[in-house]
């Protein structure tokens, strides 16, 4: 460090004088009034070398409480770096440090603060996983939202989110990260998650820069380890993982995050093809790439570097602009342009998109956060209603055997398992700065929910994991006293997210155990599950009545899980992502491609279907739906067709209903997936009324594929439209 700040120093008494003489007027970059690329054109002709390289760097601030990515503390940083991750939670420390960089370098241009806010700041909403269950985008929207201004409040200008890695195998621990298995949900979700986070303002207080991460293909790490090789063939890529990255970027997303993975060869943080050729040079993105955490260097250990220095020339000349904690850039990226290794030309590119997205965000207007206090800034009473709202859309009521649930007319309900009271765990992952104690717990949302209406008898009855089964006789008693068993189980936070792989998706045989036990009593068990992935439930679901998935759903779960349970809220959540019969299934997802024998090829010892597949959620009411609707039959390119279906709620209860709609052609020069998800809408609909459901086709949008180099085709031939069982065909003549 302290070779960087000599670096700095010189490089501010060489260049000092020139940057401040502008005879009297204000330089061109601190001049508000002028459009953006010319202040960042006017910035960089006054920059040194060492200067420029310094914006490319980011190091920490603050107490990093992430285990996955200790390094030492920057303790000293140096005025001109690039960006900070800030683990703080208020504006004091940024500002602090904000004021060297602004008033003590030579040029004052000001640092760019980042932070992991996945699922919020600090008031934390569901799991992503669980957030498209909701299939309620608007909703989301506003979640991200709320999750920016608490941050941007507090000192944060840009959040390494949204993940919109597809993601198929459910041992991954960061499934819960992102929007489970279909590109077109995550596309959707993704963009909504940007427009939340950035609004239409970028500098306004209220919003941060948007990451896409992690480029590309992450989610298809082998066997659901994390950091490892991924076999990634192009046609998958434009298939698969590229759709939500171009929505993304359409939607505006400020920056991208790199990946990890080595794609067939090549990894993601060397990647010239991603970084360059497809994101800069087709979509146009125009802020810059930041490598994830170590990124750089890594590439030694993947084979393709020999040292930092080299690991610094491939990541840089991929396109990668920004180095996060690698040290790669800090030291060798100067002597590499002087060495002629990196071209002016290059370097200058680089900075130039940093300086955008600085600019775009008002930091030279505006670099200090202005001080607010906690209850200014966090847990607004909307900010916890939308927290209400979105953990009860996510939620899925995966089976109700028997119409057992909504529980009415019940005296005493035994509510046992290690997540019944549990409240750390019900936040999940990357909580950023959510507290354990603004968490409701079930039990709470149940105590509040049935107040004396009757009553809750509580055993815990064993832990998460181990072999401790004490508590079982205290579950049992509870079961046999009550009228129903409400059954808690799940994962613990840290059993998902980063580098937290499980070989099996089935929970630990204590608390299948447990189960057991208590079906015993012969009292219907409602299963309770939160999780930060799909189960393996081939034994539990056997012996409950009713399963819920409430996910991992933050701060507010316990009011909306107790309000499902009560009948007071109608399930509307269904699933992003498959629920494999068992772990033996994985990779299994709703749109894979077509098999040569579709009458053989089965599992010989397990079902060849899902337990739940994509798709699937139960409501209190019933929905019954009419026939497709197309506007044509036959259709010319260029034509827009649309089709219609009506759904009526013939059940006793108000709901809510997705309609997704697929596409499929079961004939094309690429083959295509079984379905392919190309819409969706949420409606509510009170009981006794119909929504009519459309779904406006753009061929060239909806119908037509990408090639292996991302070329979009539209072939001649038959579609079919899909909506549950129901399908229509149209015919595209030429
Ligand atoms: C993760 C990223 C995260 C970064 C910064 C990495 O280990 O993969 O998703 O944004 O750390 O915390």
């Amino acid at each position: 460090m302290k070779k960087i700040l000599i670096l700095c120093l010189a490089a501010v008494s060489v260049a000092g004088a020139r940057a401040q003489k502008t005879h009297g007027r204000i330089p061109v970059y601190k001049d508000a009034s002028r459009p953006v690329e010319e202040r960042v054109g006017d910035l960089l002709s006054r920059m040194t070398l060492e200067e420029k390289v310094m914006q490319l760097n980011q190091y920490t601030l603050g107490r990093n409480d992430n285990a996955n990515n200790m390094a030492d503390p920057v303790n000293d940083i140096p005025a001109e770096t690039g960006s900070l991750i800030y683990y703080g939670s208020s504006p004091e420390l940024r500002n602090r440090v904000q004021r060297k960089a602004v008033e003590e370098s030579r040029l004052g241009i000001p640092i760019l603060f980042g932070h992991d806010v996945i699922h919020g700041f600090r008031t934390t909403y569901p799991i992503s996983l669980a957030q498209a269950c909701s299939w309620n985008p608007a909703l989301v929207e506003k979640a991200a939202g709320v999750a920016a201004q608490e941050a941007r409040m507090s000192g944060v200008d840009w959040t390494f989110s949204p993940m919109i890695d597809v993601a198929r195998d459910p041992r991954w621990g960061r499934v819960a990260e992102g929007y489970g298995e279909d590109p077109y949900a995550n596309a959707v979700f993704g963009a909504a998650t940007v427009k939340g986070y950035q609004g239409d303002d970028l500098s306004d207080d209220r919003h941060v820069a948007a990451c896409l991460k992690h480029f590309a293909g992450y989610g298809a790490s082998e066997a659901g380890r994390d950091y490892v090789y991924t076999e990634i063939s192009r046609q998958t890529l434009w298939d698969t993982y590229l759709p939500p990255y171009e929505a993304g970027i359409k939607a505006g997303a400020a920056t991208v995050m790199s990946s990890f993975n080595d794609i067939s060869g090549t990894p993601g943080s060397a990647n010239r093809y991603l970084m360059t050729e497809v994101l800069k040079e087709r979509w146009g993105h125009d802020g810059f790439v930041v490598s994830d955490w170590g990124a750089i260097q890594q590439l030694r250990s993947q084979g393709v570097a020999a040292d930092k220095k080299e690991a610094a020339e491939k990541a840089f000349a991929a396109g990668l602009e920004m180095d996060m904690m690698n040290r790669c850039y800090d030291a060798h990226l100067a002597e590499l342009v002087r060495e002629g290794r990196v071209s002016q030309a290059q370097l200058d590119d680089a900075v130039r998109r940093v300086l955008r997205v600085k600019f775009r965000l008002g930091l030279f207007e505006k670099p200090y956060t202005p001080e607010s206090t906690e209850k200014e800034r966090f847990l607004l009473p909307e900010s916890l209603r939308i927290a209400e709202e979105l953990a009860a859309e996510s939620m899925v009521l995966l089976k109700n055997e028997n119409d057992v649930l909504p529980l009415k007319g019940l005296r005493r309900i035994a509510v046992v398992g290690p997540i019944a009271k549990s409240r750390y765990h019900l936040l999940g992952s990357w909580s950023s700065k959510g507290d354990a104690e603004d968490v409701v717990s079930v039990f709470a949302g149940l105590e509040a929910e049935y107040g004396d209406k009757a009553e809750l008898l509580y055993a815990q009855g064993c832990n998460f994991d181990g072999e401790d089964a004490s508590g079982f006789g205290e579950a049992v008693a509870a079961a046999s006293a009550a009228d129903i068993v409400v059954l808690c189980l799940g994962e613990k936070r840290d059993w998902s997210g980063e580098n937290a792989s499980r070989s099996s998706i089935a929970l630990p045989e204590i608390q299948e155990r447990l189960a057991r036990e208590l079906a015993k009593t012969g009292k219907p068990i409602v299963l309770v599950l939160s999780s930060g992935r799909p189960l393996e439930l081939c034994r539990l679901e056997p012996l409950s009545a009713a399963i819920v998935q409430m996910w991992q759903p933050g701060l507010r779960g316990g009011g909306p899980l107790a309000g499902i349970l009560a009948g007071r809220i109608n399930p509307s959540g269904r699933l992003a992502m498959t629920f494999p019969y068992s772990t033996g299934q994985i990779p299994i997802y709703y749109n894979h491609r077509q098999s040569a024998r579709t009458h053989q090829g089965k599992y010989q010892d397990i079902p060849s279907t899902p337990l739940y597949g994509f798709g699937h959620g139960l409501s209190y009411t019933t929905f019954e739906y009419g026939d497709l609707k197309p506007s044509a039959v036959t259709f010319r390119r260029g034509d827009k067709v649309s089709v219609e279906i009506a759904v009526t709620n013939t059940g006793k209860m108000d709901g809510a209903e997705t309609v997704h709609w697929f596409v499929s052609d079961p004939v094309c020069t690429i083959s295509r997936p079984v379905r392919e998800l190309k819409h969706f809408e949420k409606q509510p609909i009170r009981c006794g009324e119909t929504h009519l459901f459309r779904f406006e086709i753009d061929p060239e949008r909806d119908l037509s594929f990408t090639d292996g180099d991302g070329r979009r085709f539209l072939e001649p031939g038959d579609y079919y439209v899909i909506v549950k069982d129901r399908k229509v065909k149209l015919t595209l003549t030429e």
